[in-house]
């Protein structure tokens, strides 16, 4: 029996949520609600049993309607999460959970007490690449890691009513946490902003992180690059990953290339300066990487955390301890 299903927010990324979940056998979809109801007709066209509705409260009193899936700007999510939850419905919601650590936390443990899946879209957990890193890192293929440089720079619409780090970094910090292993954590952040337009709020930023084994990460989102740039380099002792994700022909590459250290010991005292490292040279491989949608695999994974009553990959409880290593980067810097 397919999940009866509500979309709320069918703005720009709303409209993916909508196909995704028609193509989804686990769901039904029953609404698509915005407070433009002209816009969510015109997302849904006329060839359609969905039904488009300007009430929250609607949605939320349909007894056949056992999830939503919230797509509305980011400070609009600690609201309408909770009254769904409270309302005994399962919960999608798009990143940022929400736009503060302590809203996230409430909301991940209402979830948790209601025995209910709240699942943040943390979409890029989702793709073939990232998956893939996760597995070369957590398999030991590239021995520690040694530091994480990622850069997300585009020109990109300035929020309303978040910066650039609240509406960006979450992805970046949602892979760190699915790609690194489990005892590899932050144990500092720092982070510093620029707002050279005068939007009033941050348009690029540098996100450094300290992480528990000696590794250094850095994360760059800027809104204001005339290029796009969606690289990251994940630095091992053994190899290198680098991910461009703007390049489908060749997505991942791991470099056997890097640096080696020599034992303290093995090298005579006055040769120590040139020798306590060697540069290793090596082949280069591309890994071949499946064709197939994150939102996909998001809303498929959404059903079955609620078929199943388990915590979806992405759970809003990681996805509010990750936030809270922001907001602590920000108390800590300013
Ligand atoms: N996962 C991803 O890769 C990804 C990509 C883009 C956006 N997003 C996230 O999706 C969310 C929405 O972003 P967007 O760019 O689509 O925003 P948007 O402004 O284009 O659309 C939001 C829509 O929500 C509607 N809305 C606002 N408040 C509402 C309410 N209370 N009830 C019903 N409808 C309401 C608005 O009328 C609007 O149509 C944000 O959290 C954003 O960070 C995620």
């Amino acid at each position: 029996m397919p999940i009866g299903l509500a979309i709320i927010g069918a703005g720009y990324w709303g409209p993916n949520l909508v196909r995704t979940a028609l193509a989804t056998p686990a769901f039904r979809l029953d609404w698509l609600c915005d407070l433009r109801a002209e816009r969510a007709k015109a997302v849904l066209g006329p060839y359609t049993t969905v039904r488009p509705t300007d009430s929250f409260d609607a949605v939320l009193a349909d007894p056949a309607v056992a999830a939503v899936a919230i797509a509305t700007p980011a400070a609009t999510h600690f609201d309408l999460v909770r009254s769904a939850l409270e309302a005994g419905k399962h919960v999608l919601v798009e990143k940022p959970l929400t736009p503060s650590a302590a809203e996230g936390e409430k909301l991940a443990s209402l979830a948790l007490r209601s025995g209910l899946v709240l699942m943040c879209d943390h979409t890029y957990c989702y793709t073939p690449a990232v998956q893939r890193i996760r597995e070369l890192i957590r398999g030991g293929e590239i021995g520690e890691v040694q530091f994480i440089d990622s850069v997300r720079i585009n020109l990109g619409l300035v929020q309303p009513d978040v910066d650039v780090l609240w509406d960006l970094a979450p992805h970046d910090l949602s892979i760190l946490d699915f790609v690194l292993p489990e005892h590899v954590t932050p144990v500092a952040v720092a982070a510093h902003i620029g707002d050279p337009i005068g939007a009033d709020r941050a348009c690029l930023a540098h996100l450094s992180m300290w992480l528990s084994n000696g590794a250094l990460a850095h994360v760059h989102v800027n809104w204001l690059s005339p290029t796009k740039i969606r690289t990251a380099v994940f630095g091992g002792s053994r190899r290198t990953i680098v991910w461009d994700d703007t390049n489908p022909a060749a997505r991942l590459a791991v470099h056997d290339r890097g640096v080696d250290t020599l034992e303290a010991g093995s090298v005579p005292q006055d040769e120590r300066r040139q020798a306590l490292v060697s540069y290793r040279t090596g082949d280069t491989l591309i890994p071949a990487l499946p064709e197939r949608e994150a939102l996909m695999s998001v809303m498929t994974e959404f059903g079955a955390a609620i078929d199943e009553g388990r915590l979806p990959l992405t759970d809003a409880g990681a996805g509010s301890q990750r936030e809270r290593r922001i907001q602590f980067g920000l108390r800590f810097e300013f």
